[in-house]
This record gives C-alpha cells, sequence and structure tokens, in this order.
C-alpha cells in the first residue's frame, strides 16, 4: 500500500531535477502522476522512469506562460482520470545577474514562468481540487525568497511573492477542502544550478563547506521526500507552512 494511493498528481516541470524526483517518488507511492513541461523528450524520460518503478502517468507538453496549454493540461487529466487531487507547482527558471545587469526581457521571463504560471495553474485547477476536496498544493519556492542573496534579485522576489501568495490563500480555500503549502529548497543539483557552479567541483566544494552545514549540496530526492509527506493524508492538518529543507543553508550568513 502507497503512502499516494488513489491521488491524482499534477507536476509541472517534471522533465529534470525536482519535478522529476517528486514524479517518480510520487507514482512509487501509488501516485498517478500527469508530468508537464515543454521538452516532451524529458518528459517521456521521466515517464519511463515512472514505469520502471511500477508506476502509471502520463505526459502532457505544456508551457506554463500559455493559458492555452493550462487549460489543455486540466482537460487532459480529467479526461484521463476524471479527477485532480495534487498539484505540484514547480516549473522554474533563474536568472543570476548583478542587479544593474537586469533587463526587462529577464523581468517578463521571469514574472511569466517564476509567478504568473503558478498562478494560473492555481486558478485552473482549484475548482477541480476544490471539487474533490481533501486535495492539495504545494509550490515550489526558494530559500532565495527568505534570506539576503546577490545576483538573485527578481528570481527572489518572485519566490517570495508564491509564498506570501499561498499562505493568503489558505484562508479561502483550506475551509474548502484545499491545503496548500510551500517548500523552499537551498541549493539542489540540478539543470538549474549555474554553469560556474555545476562544472567547478573546487566552488561546489566551498559552497558545501560555507553554506550547508549538513556537508553537501541538495539531491531532487531530498526535496521529494518533503513533497510526498505534504501530498499525502500524514499532512492532513498542514496548511500554510513554508518547509525550509536547505542543508541549513539559510542559518549561515
Ligand atoms: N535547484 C535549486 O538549487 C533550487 C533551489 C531553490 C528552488 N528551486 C526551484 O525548484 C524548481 C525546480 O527547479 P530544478 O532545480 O529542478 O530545475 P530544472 O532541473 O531546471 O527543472 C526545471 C523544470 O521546469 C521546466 N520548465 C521551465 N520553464 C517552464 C515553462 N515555461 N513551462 C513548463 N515547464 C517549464 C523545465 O522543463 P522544460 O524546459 O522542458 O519545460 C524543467 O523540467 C524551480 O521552481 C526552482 O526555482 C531550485
Amino acid at each position: 500500500m502507497g503512502r499516494l494511493d488513489g491521488k491524482i498528481a499534477v507536476i509541472t516541470g517534471a522533465g529534470s531535477g525536482i519535478g522529476r524526483a517528486v514524479a517518480v517518488m510520487f507514482a512509487k507511492e501509488g501516485a498517478k502522476v500527469v508530468c508537464a513541461n515543454r521538452n516532451e523528450k524529458d518528459g517521456n524520460e521521466t515517464l519511463e522512469q515512472i514505469r520502471a518503478v511500477g508506476g502509471e502517468g502520463i505526459y502532457v507538453s505544456t508551457d506554463v506562460r500559455k493559458k492555452s496549454d493550462i487549460e489543455n493540461l486540466l482537460k487532459v487529466t480529467l479526461d484521463t482520470y476524471g479527477k485532480v487531487t495534487t498539484l505540484f507547482n514547480n516549473a522554474g527558471i533563474l536568472v543570476h545577474k548583478p542587479f544593474l545587469e537586469h533587463d526587462d526581457e529577464d523581468l517578463a521571463k521571469l514574472y511569466e514562468t517564476n509567478f504568473r504560471g503558478y498562478y494560473w495553474m492555481m486558478q485552473a485547477f482549484l475548482p477541480a481540487l476544490i471539487r474533490h476536496g481533501h486535495s492539495s498544493i504545494t509550490n515550489v519556492a526558494s530559500i532565495s525568497a527568505m534570506k539576503p542573496e546577490s545576483n538573485a534579485y527578481l528570481y527572489g522576489a518572485f519566490k517570495a511573492a508564491i509564498n506570501k501568495m499561498t499562505r493568503d490563500m489558505i484562508r479561502e480555500f483550506s475551509p474548502q477542502g484545499v491545503r496548500l503549502n510551500v517548500i523552499c529548497p537551498g541549493p539542489v543539483q540540478t539543470n538549474l544550478t549555474p554553469e560556474w557552479v555545476r562544472n567547478n567541483p573546487e566552488v561546489q566544494k566551498q559552497i558545501q563547506k560555507e553554506v550547508c552545514p549538513v556537508g553537501r549540496l541538495g539531491k531532487p530526492d531530498d526535496i521529494a521526500y518533503a513533497a510526498v509527506w505534504l501530498a499525502s493524508d500524514e499532512a492532513d492538518w498542514v496548511t500554510g507552512s513554508t518547509i525550509v529543507i536547505d542543508g541549513g543553508a539559510c542559518n549561515m550568513g
């Protein structure tokens, strides 16, 4: 018996990193998983991993910057599974630059993906989540929303906005059966990790030593364990929470 038996989970950004790890772990725990990202090859690789652990899912090509894609994602989910119980709102991008180098294109990209995409996903899926009841949304923000950081000004600001909006939303939606929580990851090794960190073992060692008291960078599974718990009935009394998973990075200078 899995901890997510009976759940129908939609995961944005399921084609790599944290989203893929969550998709596979959700499937292992019995959820049927709808993988939503843009790159079909990556989405299908996630599906293969889901099937390899004996799970079930589908891939729906989705760009969260397009409302029509989100409407299609909802329709395909309901046509396939008849309901949706769980939204893991995760698709995101990072632009890492000094403040004065940010331009309007960065602002638009980050707004459209990291804020409007989350907002549109919740607006589209909430009626179905309410209809089912006993459902949940987990939004992925970042420790960049919580601690001072250089070069992630717009990224951190939109992540903070997600954090705030999620906590506000519980007043309206938790009485209607939808729990909403936020996970704030610290530095996790994924495709989002800036090149100068990903390809530089010396920088990684320095980050491990100076940024993460636990002594290592995060792995996508570190986040997936919490995501499973938040999506499960074990977290039935958990809403409006911000869960920091960061090897202690938030507590460092
Ligand atoms: N890694 C970290 O250190 C870290 C720390 C804090 C927070 N986070 C957050 O964790 C989340 C996942 O990031 P990750 O680290 O797993 O990065 P990742 O490996 O780059 O994964 C990001 C996923 O989002 C998808 N995506 C990007 N733009 C999209 C769009 N417009 N529509 C649909 N899908 C889109 C990407 O796939 P396609 O390009 O195929 O669509 C990819 O599957 C992000 O919200 C990120 O901000 C990460």
